[in-house]
């Protein structure tokens, strides 16, 4: 797997690379994406292929307008309002597809909807911009796992299977996009992430319930997800053996545990969310640990989205041939 600084030329590579229906890592603001041609049903399904992702979950297309969106996804006054405030950023909109939309089946699942986002990364937009596609781009790690923020993530994910990660730094939100539902009359948040309910309420007004567990309409709503290989337990009362602790905040009693990393010691939620899925991938491969022991971090703000991965992690755990 070849890092590549991303500089006009490398960038160039890539999108040639795409548009012949190959696979790159893109950075993005939220987390490395494996991105394929949306329209390409052959790449579409080597991206399927390479996360070993149950095909019932779509994909989120991105683009680098809302020109583009339009072209894939019937947008209506609410979605271009909230596109025009809130992109390029960690909003996925999910809308109508367009009847006549040139979209690989295999991304949207077979669904009649499309989920559209542009995303906050010069790179990113760079490289939708010359593919001239839209780019469909799930987290870059295999399903179910822990998502990548950084180059090295992705290259311990899938070493030799990918040929080329545009190195983007850090991803600065380290958090999934926050997912919209707008097909119906009300907004319905699918996926909590950065972009607070606040926001999107302050311009299309009350969003509706998000649907049960038991019906997911979005399928990464499916529960056990983010999970890191080692076992992870939610706000331990003490140590178990072997158990490294995921704290939060000002120092809590550390005694027993074999390691300790600290989310935020200020209790800075942006900084918790840019190094959770970091420390993760750090506990897992910690020599002499056994399990991860989480604090949760206060329900508020990005919080809420920080909570419901790490509970996620935490969900007992499919048979791994479902994904
Ligand atoms: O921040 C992000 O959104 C990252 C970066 C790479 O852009 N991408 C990402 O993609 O998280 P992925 O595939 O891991 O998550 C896409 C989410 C899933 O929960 C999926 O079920 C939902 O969006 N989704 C996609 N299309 C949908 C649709 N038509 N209807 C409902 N949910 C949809
Ligand atoms: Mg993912």
């Amino acid at each position: 797997m070849a890092i590549l600084q991303p500089i006009p030329q490398t960038i160039a590579e890539a999108a040639r690379h795409l548009r012949a229906g190959g696979l790159v890592a893109m950075p993005t603001e939220t987390v490395y994406g494996l991105a394929g041609d949306a329209t390409s049903d052959r790449a579409v399904a080597l991206i399927f292929e390479l996360k070993a992702r149950p095909r019932f979950n779509p994909l989120i297309c991105h683009v680098s307008s809302i020109k583009m969106a339009e072209t894939i996804a019937v947008m209506d006054r609410r979605a271009k309002y909230l596109a025009q405030r809130q992109w390029p950023g960690p909003l996925t909109l999910v809308l109508p597809r367009r009847a006549d939309a040139k979209l690989s089946r295999l991304a949207t699942a077979g669904l009649d909807t499309v989920a559209v986002r542009m995303p906050d990364h010069g790179v990113a937009l760079d490289l939708i911009e010359q593919a001239g596609v839209p780019i469909a781009a799930p987290s870059a790690n295999r399903s179910g796992g822990v998502s990548p923020t950084t180059p090295s993530h992705v290259e311990a994910e899938f070493g030799k299977r990918l040929g080329i990660v545009l190195d983007g730094g850090p991803a600065r939100v380290g958090l999934e996009s926050t997912v919209l539902d707008l097909t119906g009359p009300v907004g319905v948040i699918l996926r909590p992430g950065a972009v607070q309910p606040e926001t999107i309420q302050a311009s299309i007004g009350e969003l509706g319930a998000a649907p049960t567990e038991g019906q997911p309409k979005s399928p990464g709503m499916l529960s056990s997800h983010y999970a890191p290989r080692r076992p992870l337990r939610l706000d331990p009362d003490e140590a178990r053996k072997g158990e490294a602790l995921l704290a939060f905040g000002p120092a809590p009693g550390v005694e027993g545990y074999a390691a300790v990393l600290n989310l935020s010691a200020g209790s800075d939620l942006a900084e918790a969310a840019a190094n959770l899925f970091a420390y993760l991938r750090m506990l897992d491969e910690m020599p002499g640990v056994t399990g991860i022991a989480a604090m949760t971090v206060p329900e508020r703000g990005l919080g809420v989205a920080i909570n419901d991965r790490l509970r996620r992690a935490a969900a007992p755990r499919p048979d791994p041939a479902a994904g």
